[in-house]
Order: C-alpha cells, then structure tokens, then sequence
C-alpha cells in the first residue's frame, strides 16, 4: 500500500474548504489508490467551526483518510505536508480600499511562507486559491526562497474550466470533448480567456473551436466578458461565491500536476514567468501548460494575434501593479 500524503488546506472552514476536504478525502485530487492525511488551519475565530468540520470528516468514514490534523498553529498546519492548498485569506470587505486588502494578505502570505519553508516536505507543492491568488502566490514565493520557484503556483483553473464549459453550452456538446482553451494572466476580470487553439472531438477528428462556432462577434466578446465575469455571476444568484467550482478546480490543478496531463492536452496554471510569450519574467501568470513526472512545462510556440497580444500585456500590466502594490506594503 502507498504511504499516505500530507494534504494542507489553509482557511479549511470556509466554503471553499467545506466543498475541498470531502472531495480530497475522496481521492477526488490525488486518485482512489493514494491514503492522504489532512492537516486543516484556519484562524481562532474559527476553530469550533473547524472542529467541526472535523467531526464530519471522521462520521463520513472515508477509507483513504489516514488522519486529520485541524489547527490554528500554522507551524503544526504545516509540518511535513506535501502538497499545500492554500484557500485561507482576507476578503474584501464594503468600504476597504486595495491597499488595506493587499496589505493584510501579504502579512498572512509572509507568514505562511515561512512556516511552509520551514516546516513542509522537501519538493512541497503549493496552490494558492486565495484572493488576490497570483500575487500571494508571489509573495508566497518571496519569503520562502528553498521552496522552488516551480513548486509554487496559483489557481485559473476554475477559469479554464469556465471557459470549457460555455463552449461546451454553446454547441450543445459534452465538455469532455473541448479542450486547449487557455486562460492568460490574473485571476480577475483582466484575464484573457483565448480559444484560438482550443479544439472540440468531432467524428471528423479535433475540430478547431473558431470553426464549428462560427459566430467571431460571440467568440471575441461575450464569450471573453462572460467568463471574465463569471465569478460576479455567480454571487449574484447564490449571494455567495463560487465554492464548489473552485474546490473541483482545485483538485483538477494538482491532480493534473502530480499525474500529469493527457497527451495532446493542456491546461491552465499560474506560474512563474521564465519571460515566455513576452510576458514580464518575476510575475505569477496564467499559462497554458503540460505536465509530466510532476512538474508543469509552458506550452511554447502557439501564435499570438494582435487581438491577443494587446490582452496578453494588459493582464500582464494589472500583475506588474499589483506586484508594486504588494511590495509597497512590504516597506
Ligand atoms: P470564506 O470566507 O468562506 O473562507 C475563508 C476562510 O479562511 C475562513 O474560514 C477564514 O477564517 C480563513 N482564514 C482567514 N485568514 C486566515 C489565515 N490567516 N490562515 C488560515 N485561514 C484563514 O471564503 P471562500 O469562499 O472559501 O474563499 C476563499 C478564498 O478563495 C477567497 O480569497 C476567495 O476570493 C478565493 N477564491 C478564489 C478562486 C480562484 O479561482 N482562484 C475562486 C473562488 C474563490
């Protein structure tokens, strides 16, 4: 039998955390065959709610959860974990300015940082879902300087999968038969969500998308707003934000990481820019990437139209700022 993998899930009693450890404990994220152990942390003000989430785990009877360790010390969150999925953060609240935001989450992602540098397996992968996700990845990535800068990754995931969702919506097709959409960027509303090289499985064999739906005005504006603002979307009718979705997508980013991609086949992950397409080395960007033996490489070569490029940069210009803005509130 396989030795058990120590799963962290930060900000474990929120919704996201509530609709993340089942599906984990599930073998959901790492497979059916794979034991895991879930070290859960939250905040105090959490902790009974935590317990409880807790105690649900245990009456749930998963065969895979070898243990559970919920916490409010990140040192004893952290210690000997292998994969790291930070969902725990500050929201934004009516009246706050960015700057008040960015700062609290840079002193928790400070904080964390340290704790995981010190304290997590050597080769710990790391996901971060919290808002803003690209930069606490950074910051994350900052103040943990042992972790490699490859370990470290943000999520689009959820984006990605929004995008094969409206396609599959569109064409009245199974989702399962779109693939090689790609998100560039932030995770916020200036993300680029590019179908110029996703394809649908057709009898006829991988149909390009721009083809079958024919319609460019849907595919260069309502499809791109209406992904971009999906998550708005979703508060609206649920007056609660995405959760599920994003615990699905979670699973699905380190899945595919840690087991890889199919062939042929690639996904959305934010990761550290090498400089790829253009985009500014030193941010955490959204790329198109395959992965294999556990580690995630940038899609190289696909063309960038003009269209494309100006979306690319712009996304890549709101990271730069929010970079600068995160480092203000360092000093
Ligand atoms: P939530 O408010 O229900 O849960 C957040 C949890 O984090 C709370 O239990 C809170 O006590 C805890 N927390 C706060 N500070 C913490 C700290 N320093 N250490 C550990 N835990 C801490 O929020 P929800 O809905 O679960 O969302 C979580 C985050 O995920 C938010 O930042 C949200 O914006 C983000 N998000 C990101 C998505 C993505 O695609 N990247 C999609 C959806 C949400």
């Amino acid at each position: 039998a396989k030795d058990p993998v120590r799963v962290l899930v930060t900000g474990a009693a929120g919704q996201i955390g509530y609709a993340l450890v089942p599906m984990i404990a599930r073998g959901v994220m790492l497979g059916p065959d794979q034991p895991v152990i879930l070290h859960m942390l939250d905040i105090p003000p959490a902790a009974e709610a935590l317990n409880g989430v807790k105690m649900e785990l245990v009456d749930a009877a998963f065969p895979l959860l070898k243990g559970v360790v919920a916490t409010t010390d990140v040192v004893e969150a952290c210690t000997g974990v292998n994969i790291a999925v930070m969902v725990g953060g500050f929201p934004r609240k009516e009246g706050m300015e960015r700057k008040d935001v960015m700062s609290k989450n840079v002193s928790i992602y400070k904080s964390q940082a340290s704790a995981l540098k010190n304290h997590a397996a050597a080769n710990c992968k790391v996901l971060v879902v919290a808002n803003p996700a690209n930069t606490n990845a950074l910051i994350l990535k900052e103040f943990a300087p042992s972790i490699p800068a490859k370990n470290i990754t943000c999520l689009t995931r959820l984006d990605h999968n929004r995008a094969l969702g409206q396609i599959s919506e569109r064409l009245s097709i199974q989702v399962s038969d779109v693939k090689n959409v790609i998100i560039w960027g932030n995770h916020s509303s200036t993300q680029y969500p590019d179908v110029n090289h996703a394809t649908v499985k057709t009898q006829g064999g991988e149909t390009p998308v721009r083809q079958l739906v024919a319609d460019d005005d849907w595919l260069n504006r309502e499809f791109i707003t209406t992904v971009q603002q999906r998550g708005a979307a979703i508060i609206k009718a649920r007056k609660l934000s995405s959760a599920l979705s994003a615990a699905s997508a979670a699973c699905d980013h380190i899945r595919d990481w840690v087991l890889g991609t199919a062939e042929g086949t690639w996904v959305s992950m934010g990761v550290y820019s090498d400089g790829s397409y253009g985009v500014p080395a030193g941010l955490i960007y959204s790329f198109p990437v395959t992965c294999r033996d556990g580690e995630w490489n940038i899609v190289q070569g696909l063309p960038i139209d003009d269209f494309s490029r100006k979306k690319l940069d712009a996304t890549a210009q709101e990271l730069t700022e929010e970079k600068a803005l995160a480092y203000s509130c360092l000093s």
